[in-house]
């Protein structure tokens, strides 16, 4: 188990915090949600009875992980992005060990924490599995293992779950899944998890669970800046909503400050006005039809090779890899 150091974030963080809230629409990075409370708050998240795409999720994994095995003759490489607890991928690892006998995985994940969480685990209940674990963001990571792969060759499976890429706008999930397939060679295969388009009812629930764990987690971006910035937040000043938009097709996650209020953050030496009722803006989660995954591959250079769904279309997961008669 190999991993680099905790990325330093904290410049980064003071920057966009300052920037973020200087602008004419406020709004925070959702990349900053993820401190170590705010990641169990995330997998709580995941259990919430209102949040079905990690169920339906795992149910499809499950189901389709022997298919997954027999797409290659020889054994693959697993590598995900952003693993997490790589909870639902252990169905994955499990099939791919029966099938082929052992297995390289190699989870991508900017949380060293979570990655040596993750990998102990998997590496206690799969003796066959060895596991080279990567402390990075994506691309990096993967041009990373790339280079090694003049020494080992064997194909890969990259999986990209829990519908990650709903939280890129769509422009950028295009030009995100054109940067993987340049890293990627004709003999692999990406599996994405895409949450798909449904009624603004399903998905409003979804992103603002009844427990109030949804809730909990965005403002636990306001403690985060309390504890490491400095700042003066009073999470109860803020109330939290998700919005479906229609058209645009995406949840829209804010944080709204319930009344006129100044709030100082010491390490920006900066103060902030809030007007009552103004939004921040913290994430998005793009919904997708049958026909936007299509076009998104195509404009991304790559072929939906599959897709298999939960039976009645809330999530699929979409297999990648490049067009068969590429030039
Ligand atoms: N990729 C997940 C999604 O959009 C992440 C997620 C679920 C999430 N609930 C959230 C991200 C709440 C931020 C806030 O479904």
């Amino acid at each position: 188990l190999t991993a680099g150091p905790e990325l330093d974030t904290r410049p980064e963080f003071l920057e966009d915090v300052r920037a973020g809230l200087c602008a004419e629409r406020k709004r925070l990075s959702c990349r900053y949600l993820y401190d170590e409370r705010g990641s169990k708050l995330f997998e709580r998240i995941c259990e919430q009875p209102e949040y079905y795409p990690t169920r339906l999720e795992a149910e499809i994994l499950e189901r389709i992980a022997p298919e997954l095995a027999a797409l290659f003759d020889e054994p693959p490489r697993l590598v995900e992005l952003g693993s997490g607890s790589a909870e639902k991928t252990r169905l994955v690892i499990e099939a791919l060990i029966a099938r082929h006998g052992s297995l390289l995985f190699e989870p991508i994940d900017i949380s060293r924490s979570a990655l040596e969480l993750s990998s102990q685990g998997l590496l206690e209940e799969f003796p066959e599995l060895e596991v080279h674990a990567i402390a990075s963001e994506y691309v990096a990571g993967l041009h990373a293992l790339s280079e090694e792969c003049e020494i080992s060759p064997a194909p890969w499976l990259v999986a990209w779950l829990g519908s990650s890429i709903g939280n890129f706008h769509r422009t950028a999930a295009a030009d995100f899944l054109r940067r993987l397939r340049n890293e990627l060679r004709p003999a692999d295969f990406l599996l994405v998890g895409v949450d798909m388009r449904k009624d603004a009812s399903v998905l409003e629930a979804a992103y603002d669970d009844e427990a109030g764990v949804t809730r909990a987690f965005m403002k636990n971006l306001l403690l985060r800046m309390n504890r490491e910035l400095g700042a003066e937040f009073d999470p109860d000043a803020f109330r939290y909503e998700a919005t479906y938009d229609e058209e645009l097709g995406r949840v829209e996650m804010h944080l709204l400050s319930e009344r006129a209020q100044r709030v100082l953050i010491t390490s920006l030496g900066l103060e902030v006005d809030f007007a009552a009722g103004e939004a921040v803006h913290l994430e998005n989660s793009y919904k997708y039809s049958g026909e936007e995954i299509e076009a998104l591959a195509k404009s991304a250079g790559f072929e939906v090779r599959r897709h298999w769904d939960d039976g009645e279309d809330r999530f699929r997961e979409v297999l990648l890899a490049l067009p068969k008669e590429s030039p």
